[in-house]
């Protein structure tokens, strides 16, 4: 929620705040703004709806040798506008800062401002933290932010600008993330990684607390009480160019297509001898025999990863599985202990609700493991162990590559914990093990059925509302095909237990009600197959998801099958996923949607 970017250095700093907020306009993209100095004297420049717009107003403007700031905006406090758009500006317009969290004491606070004399102009949270700020301000800027921010109750990642400082930035952050890109000559901080790596690839991860100066020749790092700490650089492996879309219309379909590969990054280097190997997890075999019983705890398409994670656990390695929403789980007062064994899912681990929901469950005495992407990133840092999928960068707020290598990080988990346990037999592992191992390709095989796809979805996106439908592993996965039609397309969705249907949702299928059916499980096939024939006896046309292998139960019930390469059965998910990730892009496409950057939604949810 919500991009920062900064700059000092002598470059022009209003192309490298746009490029900057260009690669984070995936946190929010309703209003975008920059300050800087310029002669010393501060400019602002603000504008509604998406960074085009900015980009517009800023066009030919030119501030070399200087600092600056800039944001884009998802609203939480405030419709989106110029006046609620960041940078704010405290009352004489010599301070401004950029903000990402939210305040949650802002009310408060903006009474006794008031009654101080101080006028707001807009409708946010943020504006109390300049007029904090520039109250507290004498001569040390960063003594004022840290004075400042005593005050907040609430999670922020600030970057501050004042005139009387003209070559320093300083950065603050709590429960919402901020890095310092370290270049030569010239220094920045941002939300994200993506906006700085055009600069530089040495970064610093702020932790809590802690404050930055940032000027153009160094950076200092002060802890929370302002004594200097040192700075201990992570070098970021990514490439630039896993930003760019590199002649695909959309990151959403370039990200669909770089599954085979990211699914044999996530899988090879953990396979050792046919048999999976965590040593960079640190969980030992005694360790994993131990596990009584598990949490899982994720939002979004983190959490229907989680879903398949409890059905593969639960029948492989015999460990009871609880599945959590993490928003849900931070309130619940959760009977949790040192005895529970908790997984925390998420691609960008700064989720906010998902790192207090890591927070309650670590402070019950549980061992917490991370499934993640973001190397560094809060949940990964807070873990006491991390599985790292290896999606690199994803930028579609519609999440793909990174929900497949959940699934592989969750397969891996399970395997290795139901052989620690003695729960499968060497050969089945073994063969569990090279089940995974041939994904991938079988991932490729799928993507060459884009066109049919395309061709169906083509057909269908005038559709009002669309059900998903399956059993056991296939009810999962329709959870997560029902959410990337309806995040993308605006088309209504509902994902369905296929014999939960008679119970209440069947009397929502009338004539020519679009149905999904997901039948990859061999052992549920036939009830399943019955449940489809309830919705066609009603009119439904219905789109099949099966294998090859099941081709020829399912083609009697569909009015179009598409035929998934066979591959075993409990590892069909990663596959039967492709095809419903394809069809909800065509989908979104077709009706002109904006496929990777949603209404409403944002890549990175780091508000409760
Ligand atoms: O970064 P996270 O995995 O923690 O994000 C959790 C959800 O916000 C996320 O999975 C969201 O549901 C997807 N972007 C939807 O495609």
């Amino acid at each position: 929620m919500c991009g920062i970017v900064g700059y000092a250095g002598d470059k022009n700093v209003i192309p490298v705040l746009i490029g900057g907020l260009q690669k984070l306009e995936y946190r929010g993209y309703d209003s975008a703004g920059v300050a800087y100095l310029d002669g010393g004297k501060m400019n602002v420049i603000k504008e509604k709806g998406k960074l085009a717009g900015l980009e517009k107003l800023v066009k030919g403007k030119c501030a070399e040798h200087t600092i600056g700031i800039g944001h884009t905006r998802w609203a939480t406090h405030g419709e989106p506008s110029c006046a609620n758009a960041h940078p704010h500006i405290n009352m004489v317009g010599d301070l401004a800062i950029v903000h990402n969290g939210i305040i949650e004491n802002y009310l408060q606070l903006k009474e006794s401002l008031e009654r101080k004399g101080i006028r707001f102009v807009s409708q946010t949270d943020t504006e109390v933290i300049v007029h904090l700020i520039h109250y507290y301000l004498k001569d040390d800027l960063k003594e004022a932010v840290s004075t400042a921010i005593s005050k907040l109750k609430g999670s922020y990642a600030l970057g501050v600008i004042s005139e009387r400082f003209p070559d320093e930035i300083v950065a603050v952050r709590k429960d919402s993330p901020l890095v310092v890109g370290l270049g030569k000559g010239e220094n920045l901080i941002a939300s994200d990684i993506p906006a700085i790596l055009e600069y530089t690839r040495d970064v610093y991860f702020l932790n809590n607390g802690e404050i930055a100066v940032i000027k153009k020749d160094g950076v200092e790092l002060f802890d929370e009480v302002l004594n200097p700490i040192a700075c201990e650089p992570y070098t970021v492996e990514w490439d630039v160019s896993q930003a760019e879309k590199a002649g695909y219309p959309h990151f959403m379909i370039k990200e669909i297509e770089e599954q085979p590969r990211v699914l044999a990054d996530t899988l090879t280097p953990r396979l050792k001898d046919g048999e999976v190997c965590f040593d960079e997890v640190g969980l030992t075999d005694d360790a994993l025999k131990k596990i009584k019983k598990i949490t899982i705890i994720a939002c979004g398409t983190a959490y229907h990863a989680s879903y398949v994670g409890k059905y593969i656990i639960e029948r492989f390695a015999r460990v009871p599985v609880e599945v959590e929403i993490a928003s849900e789980f931070r309130y619940k007062n959760p009977i949790m202990n040192g005895d529970n064994f908790v997984i925390v899912v998420s691609q960008s681990g700064e989720t906010a609700d998902t790192i207090a929901a890591l927070r309650e469950a670590k402070k019950r005495g549980a061992y917490v493991m991370a499934i993640a992407n973001v190397v560094g990133s809060t949940v990964a840092r807070e873990a006491d162990s991390v599985l790292y999928t290896r999606a690199g960068m994803e930028i579609a707020v519609a999440s793909t590559k990174a929900y497949t290598t959940q699934l592989m990080c969750l397969y891996l988990f399970c395997l290795k914990l139901a052989y620690a346990k003695g729960k499968m037999a060497p050969e089945e592992y073994r063969a569990n093990v090279s089940g995974l191992a041939a994904i991938p390709d079988k991932v490729a095989d799928i993507l060459g059925q884009k066109d049919l796809l395309q061709k169906f979805a083509y057909e269908h996106f005038t559709e009002k509302s669309v059900f998903y439908i399956g059993r056991g592993l296939d009810y999962a996965l329709a959870m997560e095909g029902s959410l990337k039609l309806k995040e993308i397309s605006y088309i209504h969705s509902e994902a369905y237990a296929a014999g939960e249907l008679k119970h209440g949702t069947i009397a929502l299928i009338e004539e020519g009600t679009l149905v999904v059916a997901v039948l990859t499980q061999g052992d549920l096939i036939e009830k399943a197959l019955s449940n489809v024939k309830e919705v066609t006896a009603r009119g439904a046309v219905v789109l099949v998801i099966t294998q090859e292998k099941y081709k020829d139960m399912a083609k009697d019930v569909a009015d179009k099958l598409i035929a998934i390469p066979d591959a075993a059965d409990f590892a069909a998910t990663m596959t039967a996923i492709i095809p419903m990730q394809i069809f909800a892009y065509y989908m979104a496409v077709q009706k002109g949607c904006d496929v990777d950057k949603p209404r409403n939604l944002a890549k990175s949810v780091t508000v409760e």
